[in-house]
């Protein structure tokens, strides 16, 4: 099967923080794809901003250092690499000050989309925002992108958001929650909403309960400083977890377009009900085979962040009240293995004579790796030996099913940015939407911040502390395996 890619226009793309982690690993590696993909078209310019002295050339050498470091060998080919970096340029900006602006200015091209991908400290998003606007560098027209972390409660959020609408309007902001644009996720929306065989079932009548997981095995070292500052409740669930369980438990939108699905997924964030503290467990990892532990990783021996965290959490409306959703993410688990289980309810009554119990469905979609959905279902064991059951995958791998297109899908980035430049807004959070989930978040961390609740020690390559295990079991169910 071979994929249809419609080139996007023209456009000047300013990534602000040019230089910087996120955008050496994800965004410059990210955007190459697309034009080795004939997505980004060859009138496309990318320019580096950032405060280090430098200039095109020096640029260029940095983002030549990034692709090899971060694309793998197959991908890179010299011919197209030479056109990318004839794209690319460069300009010191002091985002807080006033130097660069008018060189920036200059350097921009009339009648080409604009973009600006923020890719700095929240703290320089209005300090930026302001510049642009002032100096006639952006319009109308032009669009955003703040990357994470959106604030690190509701208040610092509101300011963010009043920040950059002193600037722009909302339907220029494109706030970044890279979950979406991960293939399966996108999935998950199609096979709810394109097929009439699952959304009857989609309820608190069908559904026993419904397991998130993301499970990493790398730890924190290396951005030990910012992690200790969030911990995991910050770091994942305000956003990527929340972002899994809205669209799993949103009623169907009128249309895929940006308001219509986001107006949902706030309803879904405004019917989360708060949490008990006792259905909540946080932990961190211990020392390790000369591995350090989380608090030798963050260089606090008395740290009280969470580096995971799993709990139980309600939704109070009609279609899911009485169906809990247990989320569960953590670093230095035993697989990096994201996850989301819907686990249905067995069927009523057994007709058959096993004693082992009723069989329930399950199913399962794989975020990564090996991205696809399974579909557990109950069948007689084949053979003589009478009625004896047995639980099997229906298994669908999108590499297995669709092909070698399927698993070289972009990254959730690049797909990303590749909405931004078409202007469409669905798979970025709204403001709204972002203040919602802090105003969910905040009395949680309030909570165990004004306990002074310590995290419990877990073991590297375990599934997280005994007590998240516990808080399943009391409920008689369990956790779904972490596996790769
Ligand atoms: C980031 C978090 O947003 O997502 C990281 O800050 C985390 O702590 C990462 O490791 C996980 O993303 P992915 O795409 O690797 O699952």
């Amino acid at each position: 099967m071979v994929a249809r890619i419609i080139p996007v226009d023209p456009f000047d793309l300013v990534i602000f923080g040019g230089t910087g982690d996120l955008a050496r690993r994800k965004i410059l590696p990210g955007l190459y794809r697309r034009l080795a993909d004939g997505q980004m078209p060859a009138e496309a310019r990318v320019i580096g901003a950032a405060r280090s002295e430098s200039d095109d050339d020096g640029f260029r050498a940095l983002v030549r250092e990034a692709l090899d470091e971060f694309l793998p060998a197959e991908q890179r080919d010299e011919e197209t690499i030479a056109q990318f970096l004839s794209q690319i340029s460069y300009v010191q900006v002091d985002a807080t000050g006033e130097n660069g602006w008018d060189d920036l200015r200059a350097h921009m091209r009339e009648g080409v989309i604009r973009a600006f991908y923020f890719s700095v400290a929240p703290s320089l998003f209005g300090p930026i925002a302001e510049r642009l606007n002032a100096r006639g560098i952006a319009d109308e027209t032009s669009r955003i992108v703040a990357e994470k972390p959106f604030g690190k409660d509701l208040e610092s959020a509101r300011e963010l958001n009043r920040n950059l609408a002193a600037h722009f309007d909302e339907s220029q902001i494109y706030r970044i929650d890279h979950y979406l644009g991960k293939e399966t996720v996108q999935n998950l929306m199609a096979v709810r909403f394109g097929n009439m065989l699952f959304e009857p079932l989609w309820n608190n009548k069908y559904i026993d309960h419904i397991q998130i997981t993301v499970a990493e095995t790398v730890g924190v070292g290396g951005r030990g400083e910012y992690y200790d500052r969030s911990g995991a409740m910050r770091d994942m669930v305000q956003n990527h977890m929340l972002q899994l369980l809205c669209l799993i438990a949103m009623e169907p939108p009128s249309r895929f377009e940006p308001d219509s699905v986001r107006d949902e997924k706030l309803k879904v964030i405004r019917a989360l009900d708060s949490v008990d503290p006792r259905e909540i467990v946080r932990g961190q990892y211990s020392a390790a085979d000369g591995q350090p532990s989380y608090r030798q990783d963050v260089g606090d021996p008395a740290s009280k962040t969470e580096c995971f965290v799993a709990m139980r959490v309600g939704i109070s409306n009609w279609r899911w009240n009485g169906t809990p959703f247990y989320i569960r993410t953590g670093k230095r688990l035993k697989a990096r293995a994201s996850e989301i289980a819907v686990v249905f309810k067995a069927a009523p009554h057994n007709i058959f004579e096993e004693d082992h119990g009723l069989h329930s469905n399950v199913l399962s979609i794989r975020l990564q790796p090996n991205e696809g959905m399974e579909l557990g279902v109950t069948i007689k064991e084949p053979g003589p030996g009478g009625m004896r059951l047995l639980d099997v995958p229906l298994d669908m791998s999108f590499a297995e099913a669709l092909g070698p297109d399927a698993a070289e899908a972009p990254d959730a980035y690049e797909r990303l940015i590749m909405d931004v430049i078409r202007g469409n807004q669905t798979l970025f959070m709204r403001g709204d939407e972002v203040e919602a989930a802090w105003a969910w978040t905040d009395p949680l961390i309030g909570g165990w911040e004004g306990r002074g609740d310590t995290p419990m020690p877990y073991d590297q390559g375990s599934a997280g502390p005994d007590d998240a295990l516990m808080l399943m079991h009391r409920d008689g169910r369990r956790w779904r395996e972490i596996r790769a």
